[in-house]
C-alpha cells in the first residue's frame, strides 16, 4: 500500500470543469462477479481516463472466493481492455488504477472479515488521505444485501450523519436491484438498510437512470418552451412505454422463474420512466426536489384492486420460434423452468394517473423477452387534429392518412428523439403523408455516450443522489406491481400466460388488449 501511495497519479490529469472530486475508497462486495468485471471496473477506468476520478481513489474488492491480489488486478485489467469505450486503453492510467485495487477475502456474515476490511481501509486512509470517505457497493445477489448492511453497521464501518446535519455523509452504500421481491420485502429491505444507514446515505441504483435519453427527458420537457404546454390531457391521447428484449432467459431460467417481466423490468426501469415523463416540474434540480415530484406521480397512479388486475394487464410467455434465422426454444423448455410455469416473459399494463395533468390519459407499458429487437422508448401520442379541413377535400386519401403526432424518446439503442408529423407530398394533388424529424445523440454530439454505470458511479463518488431511487419510490412502484401480481395469483384462469412465438411482438391477445381502447401498439 505504501508503494501505491508514492505513485505519481496520472488520474488527475485533465480533471474536468466539474472540479476535483473528494478522495474516496470504493468497496465492492461480490467483486468476483459479473457486474464488477463487465460494468463497474470498466466504467471506473473510463472515468479515470477522462480525469474524473478523485486523485486519491482506491478500489477494494470483497468476496468469499480466494483470490491472489495480483491475479485479481490482472483479471480486472483484462476486462477493462475488453469493455472500455476507449480503445486502446491508456496504459499509464490503467496501471495507476490497478495499483490501487485491493482484494479482501471473507464471508459476508463473518465479523472478523469486516474487522480485517476495517484495518485495510484505515491503512488506505493513511496512505492515500481518503479520510473515511467510503462508498460501499453491494454487488452480490440480493440474499446478501441485509447481512452485508448489518455487518457494516455492527463493525463500526458506518457513521450516520447527525439528525438535521447538512454535511455530506462520509459513507454511502450503493444497492443493486432488485429492491425486494414484493412490497413487503421491499419494506423489509428498506428497514434493514435504514437501521444502519440514513436514507441520505443509500443509493439504490437503476442503470436506466444513467442513460443519456432518460436524463434528457427533463431537459427536453423543461428547457424547451414548446413541449410543456402540450404535455397534458388536453393534447396527449396516450403514452406508450416499451422495453423490448430480443434475448430469452439465456440459461438463467431458475432466477427468472422467481422474477418475471413485472419484477425484472416493469417495477423498476419502466416505473421510473413513467415517473420522469409524467412528473411536474421540480422547483430546483436538488435531488430531493426531483425525487419528491417522482413520488407524487407514483402516488397518483390509480390503485389497482386485485379483482380488477386482469382487466388492465396481460401476461405472455415466449414459445419456440426463430430469431435471426436461428431456431430458439420456448420458455417452458428452458433449463430451470417449471413445465407448468405461469411466469410472464411478456407483460402489458394500462395505468391511469389521477391528477389534473393526466386525467383520462392511459399510460400503456409493455415489455417482453424474445421480441423482434432490442429497444426501449417512450412514445407520447398526441390527439388527432380535427380532420374536417382535409376531409372536406375531395381527395379521400388525404383524410385517411392524417396521423396523430407522436413524440418518441428513444432510450436504446441509437439514443435520440423523433417527432412524427404530417406533410404534403409534392405534387398537384393534396396528398398527406406522415414524416419524421429525427435527432440522434451519436450523429449530433459525435462521441459515444458514456455507459450508464459511468455516470452513476461518478455521481455516487461525488455524493449526488439525483439519479438514484429513494426508498419511498420503490415502495410506491411495488404497490402497483404487487396488486397486479396478486390479481393474477388469485385468478390464474383470468390471467393466462398467453404464448407468443419467439421473434414476434408478443401474444395476439396483447394487440386485442390495446385495440379494445381503439389504439394500436407502435411498431418500433
Ligand atoms: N450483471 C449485471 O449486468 C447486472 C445488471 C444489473 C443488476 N445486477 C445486479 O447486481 C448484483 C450482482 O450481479 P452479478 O451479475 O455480478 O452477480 P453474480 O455474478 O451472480 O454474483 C456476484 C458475486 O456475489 C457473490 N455471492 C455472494 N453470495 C452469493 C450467492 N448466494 N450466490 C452467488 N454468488 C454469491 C459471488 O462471489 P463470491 O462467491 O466470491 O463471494 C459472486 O461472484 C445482483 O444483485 C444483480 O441483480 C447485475
Amino acid at each position: 500500500m505504501n508503494q501505491s501511495s508514492s505513485i505519481t497519479n496520472p488520474l488527475r490529469e485533465g480533471i474536468n470543469a466539474r472540479g476535483a472530486p473528494e478522495p474516496c475508497v470504493l468497496v465492492i462486495f461480490g467483486a468476483t462477479g459479473d457486474l464488477t468485471k463487465r460494468k463497474l471496473v470498466p466504467a471506473l477506468y473510463n472515468l479515470a481516463h477522462e480525469g474524473q476520478l478523485p486523485a486519491s481513489f482506491a478500489i477494494v474488492g470483497f468476496a468469499r472466493s480466494e483470490r491472489d491480489e495480483a491475479a485479481f488486478r490482472a483479471e480486472l485489467c483484462d476486462w477493462v481492455k475488453k469493455k472500455s469505450r476507449f480503445s486502446p486503453v491508456n496504459d499509464s492510467v490503467l496501471d495507476a488504477m490497478a495499483s490501487r485495487i485491493f482484494f479482501q477475502q471473507g464471508r459476508y456474515d463473518d465479523p472478523q472479515a469486516y474487522q480485517a476490511l476495517a484495518s485495510r481501509l484505515n491503512q488506505i486512509d493513511k496512505d492515500l488521505g481518503t479520510a473515511w470517505h467510503r462508498l460501499f457497493y453491494i454487488a452480490t445477489p440480493p440474499s446478501e444485501f441485509p447481512v452485508i448492511s448489518e455487518q457494516l453497521g455492527a463493525n463500526g464501518l458506518v457513521t450516520r450523519p447527525q439528525p438535521g446535519s447538512t454535511e455530506p455523509p462520509l459513507q454511502r452504500v450503493i444497492v443493486e436491484k432488485p429492491f425486494g421481491h414484493s412490497l413487503e420485502t421491499a419494506r423489509e429491505l428498506n428497514a434493514v438498510l435504514t437501521r444502519v444507514f440514513d436514507e441520505r446515505q443509500i443509493l439504490r441504483i437503476d442503470h436506466y437512470l444513467g442513460k443519456e435519453t432518460v436524463q434528457n427527458i427533463m431537459v427536453l420537457r423543461f428547457a424547451n418552451e414548446i413541449f410543456e404546454p402540450l404535455w397534458n390531457a388536453k393534447y396527449v391521447d396516450h403514452v406508450q412505454i416499451t422495453v423490448a428484449e430480443s434475448l430469452g432467459v439465456e440459461g438463467r431460467g431458475g432466477y427468472y422463474e422467481g422474477a418475471g417481466a413485472m419484477r425484472d423490468m416493469l417495477q423498476n426501469h419502466m416505473m421510473q420512466l413513467l415517473a420522469l415523463v409524467a412528473m411536474e416540474p421540480p422547483t430546483s434540480l436538488e435531488p430531493e426536489g426531483i425525487r419528491d415530484e417522482k413520488v407524487k406521480v407514483l402516488r397518483a397512479i390509480r390503485p389497482i384492486a386485485s379483482d380488477r388486475a386482469c382487466g388492465c394487464s396481460l401476461r405472455g410467455q415466449y414459445a419456440r420460434g426463430s430469431m435471426m434465422g436461428q431456431e430458439v426454444p420456448g420458455y417452458l423448455d428452458e433449463k430451470g423452468v417449471a413445465r407448468d410455469s405461469l411466469t410472464e416473459t411478456y407483460v402489458a399494463l394500462k395505468l391511469h394517473i389521477d391528477n389534473w395533468r393526466w386525467a383520462g390519459v392511459p399510460f400503456y407499458l409493455r415489455t417482453g423477452k424474445r421480441l423482434p429487437k432490442q429497444t426501449a422508448e417512450i412514445a407520447i401520442q398526441f390527439k388527432a387534429p380535427p380532420a374536417v379541413l382535409f376531409a372536406a377535400q375531395s381527395n379521400r386519401r388525404a383524410a385517411t392518412t392524417l396521423q396523430p403526432n407522436v413524440l418518441v424518446l428513444r432510450i436504446q439503442p441509437d439514443e435520440g428523439i423523433s417527432i412524427r408529423m404530417n406533410a404534403k407530398v409534392p405534387g398537384t394533388a393534396l396528398n398527406i403523408q406522415p414524416v419524421k424529424m429525427d435527432f440522434d445523440y451519436g450523429g449530433t454530439f459525435g462521441a459515444r455516450s458514456p455507459d450508464a454505470y459511468e455516470r452513476l458511479l461518478f455521481d455516487a463518488i461525488n455524493g449526488d443522489s439525483t439519479l438514484f431511487i429513494r426508498g419511498d419510490e420503490t415502495e410506491h412502484a411495488w404497490s402497483i406491481v404487487d396488486a397486479v401480481l396478486q390479481g393474477w395469483k388469485n385468478d390464474p384462469q383470468g390471467a393466462p400466460a398467453y404464448p407468443y412465438e419467439s421473434g414476434t411482438w408478443g401474444p395476439p391477445e396483447a394487440d386485442e388488449f390495446i385495440r379494445r381502447d381503439g389504439r394500436e401498439w407502435r411498431r418500433t
